[in-house]
C-alpha cells in the first residue's frame, strides 16, 4: 500500500474531528501509585514480608520440580528414543518400589507445602504484638471508601491515615455490595462483604504514601474506587489526627459564598461538614476535602476547575458515580462552591 498525500490528509481530517470526543473521554486524572507490579513482592509490612516470603518458598519449590521433570524429559528422550532395529525396552510396568515412590514423593511436597502456608496464615492473620491494637473500619461504598477511627472520632473518606509501630486491626465492611480491599505493598487482599466484619492485621514499618483500590468488580465505577493510604511516624499521625478534629474556621469572602450554596443546595443530604448543618451520610465526608489527595476516589485531580466540573457533571470524570449533576447551578455559583471545597484543608 502506497500512503499517498490525501490518504494522509483524510486520516488527519479523521482525528481532528474525533479529538474532542477524545479529549472528553480521558479528562485529567490524579497521580495514584500502587508500587511497581509486582508490588506484593516488595513488600513495606510484616504481613507482607510473610506473604513475600511464602511466594518464594513456593516458587524454588515448584522451580525445583520443574527443572527435575523437563531435565528427565530431555535425557529420556535422547537416552531411551527407540532405535531402528534395536531391542524392546525393559517392561516395568506394575513395579511396585516406582509407584511407591511416585505417590509418595508428590505426597510429601504437597505436605510440606500445606504446612508452610497454614504457617504463615496463621503468622498474618493475628496481631504480631496482642498487647495492643488499633481499629480502624474501613468501609466499601459504590464507589468510594469510607475510614473511621471510632476511637478518635475522625471519620474521613478515599485517605486513611496509618500509624507506625502498632498493629492495626482493619474491620473491613461494605455498605452495599461486596468489594475487595487491598494495598498491594501492605496488606493482603480481603473482601468487603455486606453484613460482615472481616478482619485484617497488619503493622507497617515504613511512613510513605502507598496506592489501594478496589480489587473486586462491583459496578460501573468499580476502576474509580481508589484510596491512599498514608503511612506516618506516630508523632505526624498525631498531629493528623489533631488537624481532622480541629474546629471549624468560619470561611470569608468567596468560601463563605460557597458554603451557602453548598448548605442551600441538596449537596447536604448525601455529604457531612463537621461544624455545619450539612450532616448527610450518604457520601464521603467532606469535612477535610480540600486535604485529600482527589475528587470522586482517584477520579478527578483536586483543583478548582476540576472540581467546578465535576460538580456540575461528575459522569465525565467517572461514568456510573452515584452523585447527581449540578449543571443548573451558574458559573458564580459553581466557583464560589469548589473554592469554598478546596478551602476544607
Ligand atoms: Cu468496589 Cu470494586
Amino acid at each position: 500500500m502506497r500512503l499517498s498525500l490525501r490518504k494522509v490528509l483524510a486520516a488527519l481530517a479523521t482525528l481532528g474531528a474525533l479529538w474532542p470526543s477524545i479529549v472528553l473521554a480521558n479528562p485529567p486524572r490524579p497521580e495514584w501509585n500502587p508500587g511497581p507490579p509486582y508490588a506484593p513482592l516488595a513488600p513495606h509490612s510484616a504481613e507482607m514480608r510473610s506473604i513475600s516470603d511464602l511466594f518464594w518458598i513456593m516458587l524454588i519449590i515448584s522451580g525445583i520440580i520443574f527443572i527435575g521433570v523437563t531435565g528427565a524429559i530431555i535425557i529420556s528422550v535422547f537416552k531411551f528414543s527407540s532405535k531402528p532395529g534395536g531391542a524392546e525396552p525393559r517392561q516395568i510396568f506394575g513395579n511396585r518400589r516406582i509407584e511407591i515412590l511416585w505417590t509418595a514423593i508428590p505426597a510429601v511436597i504437597l505436605a510440606v507445602a500445606f504446612a508452610v502456608t497454614v504457617k504463615y496464615m496463621r503468622d498474618i492473620n493475628a496481631p504480631r504484638t496482642a498487647a495492643r491494637t488499633f481499629d480502624i473500619y474501613a468501609i466499601g461504598h459504590q464507589w468510594w471508601w469510607e475510614f473511621q477511627y471510632p476511637s478518635l472520632g475522625v471519620v474521613t473518606a478515599n485517605e486513611v491515615h496509618i500509624p507506625t509501630g502498632i498493629t492495626i486491626h482493619y474491620h473491613v465492611k461494605s455498605g452495599d455490595v461486596i468489594h475487595s480491599f487491598w494495598i498491594p505493598q501492605l496488606q493482603r487482599q480481603i473482601d468487603a462483604n455486606p453484613g460482615l466484619d472481616n478482619a485484617v492485621f497488619a503493622e507497617f514499618d515504613t511512613p510513605g504514601v502507598y496506592g489501594g483500590a478496589c480489587y473486586e468488580y462491583c459496578g460501573t465505577a468499580h476502576a474509580w474506587m481508589k484510596f491512599r493510604a498514608v503511612v506516618q511516624t506516630p508523632a505526624q499521625f498525631a498531629i493528623w489526627v489533631k488537624h481532622e478534629l480541629a474546629a471549624r474556621v468560619p470561611p470569608t469572602g468567596v468560601a463563605a459564598q460557597g458554603e451557602k450554596v453548598f448548605l442551600q443546595n441538596t449537596c447536604v443530604n448525601c455529604h457531612a461538614i463537621t461544624g455545619t448543618s450539612a450532616g448527610g451520610a450518604v457520601g464521603p465526608n467532606l469535612t477535610h476535602v480540600g486535604s485529600r489527595w482527589a475528587i470522586g476516589a482517584g477520579a478527578a485531580p483536586l483543583t478548582v476547575q476540576d472540581l467546578e466540573n465535576w460538580i456540575a457533571n461528575p459522569p465525565t470524570y467517572k461514568p456510573g458515580v452515584l452523585m447527581p449533576g449540578y449543571p443548573f447551578l451558574s458559573k458564580k455559583d459553581l466557583h464560589a462552591l469548589a473554592v469554598y471545597l478546596i478551602s476544607l484543608k
